[in-house]
């Protein structure tokens, strides 16, 4: 049976990055049915609605979802795509690659964070005109599952470099109830699965990994501090254009470039494609394709090493030529 992608190109870039990520799809023989969807600025402008119902439900019926960015309004867009997906880990690796002029090259590392509780599980209260609130939820259930994704992703080889262990960053020490809870499941999983798992309060993390990025692989985090500190990653590697993401659900899935819309070129055709088609990558091994994920990495790897390379990387050539230079290399 065909496996069922969702196409959600959104808005700005999303629409020059997405197809070009489609495009790539399309180079193997696999057998895809891609159903068109939308979401967004543009079709809340035409309907009242950033996240239609219709693509809501056609997303959480589908195997998976490419997505590509929404402008003001992503926050009602992914969340509630996150939901529809089931995710419970977002995976984010940043990985510098030759040819590309990143501020520590020697940085890989793969975070994994929460996805669906801590502080944007979204209690927020105004209590008084001085006061606002907002209630922080961590439940042993959810720590235990990312744990145990953790240890299958490092079990499965998927870290990088092949490390067998991982590194989870929280802060216990001040948030004793709600990530001394996380701290001392997340531990504990790794313990009675027999995986390395070392730890880091956060803070002093976000000071190391830019001193020394070669002493981290998996990080395992939770939901805001995986947010943050992946961002951080993203800075050290040479920029957002690079970045995917995958939404891991316990079937589904939803894949998206870190990268928003980009206001400032979008309509150009100048777009760092990468991002989106790292991201398709990700969808292909989530479908068990993982021999031909490894193959779009290995394109994308040799097209920045080699050229053609679009402007944020100091090139200029245009989405549609990196993305015929990467479909080439496959
Ligand atoms: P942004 O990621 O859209 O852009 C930041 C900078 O990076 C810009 O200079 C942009 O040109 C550059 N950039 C990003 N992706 C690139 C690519 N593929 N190729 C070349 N250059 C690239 O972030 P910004 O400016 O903070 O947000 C713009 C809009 O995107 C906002 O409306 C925001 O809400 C939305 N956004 C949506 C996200 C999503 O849907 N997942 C994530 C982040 C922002
Ligand atoms: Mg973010």
């Amino acid at each position: 049976m065909a496996d069922e992608v969702v196409v959600i190109e959104g808005d700005g870039i999303g629409r020059e990055v997405v197809p070009a990520a489609v495009e790539v799809l399309e180079a193997f023989d696999i057998d895809f049915e891609f159903v068109e969807a939308e979401a967004g600025d543009a079709v809340k402008e035409a309907t009242g609605e950033a996240l239609p119902t219709e693509t809501y439900e056609t997303v959480a019926d589908a195997d998976a979802t490419l997505f590509g960015a929404a402008g003001e309004t992503a926050a009602d867009v992914i969340l509630p795509l996150r939901d529809a997906v089931d995710s419970f880990v977002n995976v984010r690796p940043a990985k510098a690659y030759p040819g590309v002029d990143a501020l520590r090259p020697e940085t890989d590392v793969v975070f994994l964070r929460e996805n669906t509780e801590g502080v944007y599980a979204g209690h927020e209260d105004r209590l008084s005109e001085d006061l606002s609130t907002l209630t922080r939820v961590v439940t042993a259930s959810a720590s235990r599952e990312l744990a145990e994704y953790a240890c299958e992703f490092v079990g499965d080889g998927r870290g990088p470099d092949g490390r067998d262990g991982f590194t989870v960053a929280h802060k216990s020490n001040v948030m004793r109830e709600t990530d001394g809870r996380f701290r001392r499941e997340v531990l504990a999983v790794a313990e009675e699965r027999g995986v390395d798992a070392d730890e880091e309060l956060m803070d002093a993390f976000a000071t190391k990994l830019p001193l020394d990025p070669s002493q981290y692989g998996v990080v395992v985090c939770p939901n805001l501090a995986g947010d943050v500190l992946s961002d951080l990653a993203a800075g050290l590697v040479g920029g957002l254009g690079l970045l995917p993401s995958a939404n891991v659900g316990h079937e589904n899935g939803l894949f998206e470039p870190v990268h928003g819309t980009a206001p400032d070129i979008a309509g150009e055709g100048i777009a760092n494609p990468t991002a989106a088609v790292l991201s398709a990558a990700m969808l292909l091994e989530h479908l068990g394709h993982v021999e031909e994920g490894g193959r779009v990495r290995t394109a994308v790897e040799s097209v920045l090493s080699d050229g053609p390379r679009t402007g944020d990387l100091g090139g200029d050539a245009t989405t549609e030529e990196v993305t015929a230079a990467i479909v080439d290399r496959l």
